[in-house]
C-alpha cells in the first residue's frame, strides 16, 4: 500500500503515519511546508517501520504546483493507494474576523487547498478503481461559533466537500472517510487544553481503527458525537448570545 500524507509534521499525522507503516506495512510520502522537519520524520519512521518513507514540500496555497506535486508523488511511490489530508491551521482568528486577506488565508489552508489536491488525487484513485481518502475535519465545522467561525466554516465546507465526493465515488471503489476531530493536544491547541483534550497518539489510533472498519463519518474521540448533537440542537437565538 502506498499512501500520501499531507500536513505530515502534525503530531496527529505523524502518529497516523506510524500506524500505516508499522501496522499495515505501507510505504509513505510525507509532505508539508517544513521540508527539513518532514525529512526528519520520514527518516525516523523509515528506520522504525523498515518501510520506504519519502518526504517533500507541499503548500496548500500553491494551486499551480499541485498537479506536478501529485505526479511526482505517484512516481516516487510507484503508485498511489491512499491520501490523508491532515494539513490545516487555526490562523489568527481575531485578525481574520476583520481582515479579508487573513480570513482567505485560513480558508485556503483548510479548505480550498484541500479541494485542489483532493480533486487531483481523487481522479487518479477513481481511474484505477480503488483507494481511499481520509480528511481531518473538525467539530468546529458542525456549527458556526463566534470565537472560531472562519476556521470552522473552512472545516464545515471541507466536511461537505468530502461528503459529496464520497457519494460521487461510492461505486468506483474509492473510500472517503471524514474524521471530525475534537480537541487534540498539538501546537494548534497549545495553551487551550481541557478535560476533553486527547493525545495525538489516541486520536491517530482511533482514526486508523475506524478507517480499517470502513467507517465514513466519524467523531474522534467518539464522545464528540453526542456533544455536537446537543450543541446543534440549541436554538440560534440562544446560541448567538452564548458568545463562545
Ligand atoms: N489539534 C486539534 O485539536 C484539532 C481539532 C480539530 C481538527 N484538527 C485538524 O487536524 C489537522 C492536524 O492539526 P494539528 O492539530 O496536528 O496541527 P499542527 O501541529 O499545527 O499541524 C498542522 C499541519 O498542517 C501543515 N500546514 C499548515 N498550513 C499549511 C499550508 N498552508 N500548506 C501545507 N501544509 C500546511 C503543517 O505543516 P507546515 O507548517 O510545515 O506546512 C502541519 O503539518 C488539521 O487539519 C487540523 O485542522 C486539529
Amino acid at each position: 500500500m502506498r499512501i500520501l500524507i499531507l500536513g505530515a509534521t502534525s503530531p496527529i499525522a505523524r502518529a497516523l503515519a506510524a500506524e500505516f507503516a508499522c501496522e499495515d506495512g505501507a510505504d509513505l510520502y510525507l509532505a508539508a511546508r517544513d521540508t527539513a522537519e518532514c525529512e526528519r520524520v520520514a527518516r525516523d519512521l523509515s528506520v522504525r517501520s523498515e518501510r520506504a518513507v519519502y518526504s517533500g514540500a507541499f503548500d496548500a496555497s500553491d494551486f499551480n504546483g499541485h498537479p506536478n506535486f501529485v505526479r511526482g508523488v505517484i512516481e516516487r511511490l510507484g503508485g498511489l493507494d491512499g491520501i490523508v489530508v491532515a494539513f490545516g491551521t487555526l490562523g489568527d482568528e481575531t485578525t481574520a474576523q476583520s481582515d479579508p486577506a487573513a480570513a482567505l488565508k485560513t480558508i485556503t489552508a483548510n479548505f480550498t487547498g484541500a479541494v485542489s489536491i483532493v480533486t487531483l488525487a481523487a481522479e487518479r484513485l477513481k481511474a484505477q478503481g480503488h483507494g481511499f481518502i481520509i480528511v481531518l475535519a473538525s467539530v468546529a465545522g458542525d456549527r458556526g461559533r463566534a470565537k472560531n467561525y472562519v476556521y470552522g466554516s473552512a472545516k464545515g465546507a471541507l466536511t461537505l466537500f468530502a461528503g459529496g465526493l464520497r457519494g460521487r465515488l461510492a461505486r468506483s471503489g474509492v473510500h472517503v472517510m471524514t474524521a471530525k476531530l475534537g480537541f487534540v493536544d498539538t501546537r494548534m491547541t497549545y495553551g487551550r487544553q481541557s478535560a476533553l483534550t486527547v493525545s495525538p497518539a489516541r486520536a491517530a489510533q482511533e482514526i486508523h481503527a475506524k478507517w480499517r472498519r470502513g467507517a465514513e463519518v466519524v467523531y474522534v474521540p467518539s464522545f464528540w458525537r453526542p456533544i455536537m448533537a446537543a450543541i446543534r440542537m440549541v436554538p440560534e437565538r440562544f446560541f448567538k448570545r452564548l458568545g463562545f
